[in-house]
């Protein structure tokens, strides 16, 4: 990332900050694709004033950022997305498109981005180095705009019921690769906090992890862990 002193302090501004944040990070598909659009949750890391992403190998945003150069890191405390977007494709309708104009000192382009419709604020970065291993990339990235498209939200407040709703995406994730059942009582944990903390749409966002949970107990792939538990 470019560290300048503005672009640091514009990127706290807007919630990323030292350690790993996570995003919806948004990006275009292939022109042969069915949706135009892709969404998935993803963290930036920031370690030591440098901005990176490490994505695993098999994603569709992986596929994507080896491709092209341009993102959204979308901000939103809507548990529905995070849990939508992590197991499923949103449809085309989830996406707006964002224009901008990145500018050095050759040359002045204008560049176009999909971002979440629903997204409180949003940054958008470019791809300024790739760094290939087995089975993942180092993405160093740099930020060339901000912005704030529901400028009424004001504040942060910690809600749990959220917390775990994105804790149990990544716990759920992590089953699917290493079908190690810690993780399914982690979510079990998890649905506990969310049901007692959470607001509609983070238990609204837990069904949709409940329901990608009975879909792998349907094809075979979470016995005998019995979802319907959850
Ligand atoms: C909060 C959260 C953070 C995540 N961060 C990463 C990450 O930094 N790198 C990665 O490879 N996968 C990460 N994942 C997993 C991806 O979101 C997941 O593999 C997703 O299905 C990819 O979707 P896609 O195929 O549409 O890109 C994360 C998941 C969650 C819920």
């Amino acid at each position: 990332m470019k560290e300048t002193a503005e672009n640091l302090n514009r990127m706290a501004k807007f919630g990323i900050s030292e350690g790993i944040s996570e995003i919806i990070l948004t990006t275009k598909n292939a022109p042969e694709s069915e949706k135009t659009s892709n969404a998935a949750p993803f963290g930036i890391i920031w370690k030591n004033n440098k901005m990176f992403l490490h994505l695993f190998k098999g994603s569709k945003t992986y596929e994507n950022l080896m491709r092209e150069n341009y993102f959204a890191a979308n901000m939103t405390d809507d548990a529905v997305i995070y849990a939508e977007s992590t197991f499923y494709d949103l449809e085309d309708e989830a996406f707006e498109t964002a224009a901008s104009i990145e500018k050095n000192e050759e040359e002045q382009k204008t560049i176009s981005i999909p971002v979440l419709k629903n997204a409180d604020r949003f940054v958008l970065f470019k791809c300024a180095g790739r760094l290939e291993a087995d089975s993942s990339v180092i993405i160093d990235i740099e930020p060339i705009d901000f912005i704030i498209l529901n400028s009424g939200k004001e504040g942060f407040v910690f809600n749990r019921g959220f917390h775990s709703v994105v804790e149990s995406c990544i716990h759920l994730t992590r089953y699917e690769l290493t079908k190690d059942p810690v993780y399914i009582d982690e979510i079990r944990r998890h649905r506990r906090i969310v049901q007692k903390c959470g607001r509609k749409r983070d238990k609204e966002g837990f069904e949709i992890l409940r329901r990608k949970l009975m879909e792998l107990e349907t094809a075979g792939h979470l016995q005998p862990l019995e979802p319907r538990n959850f």
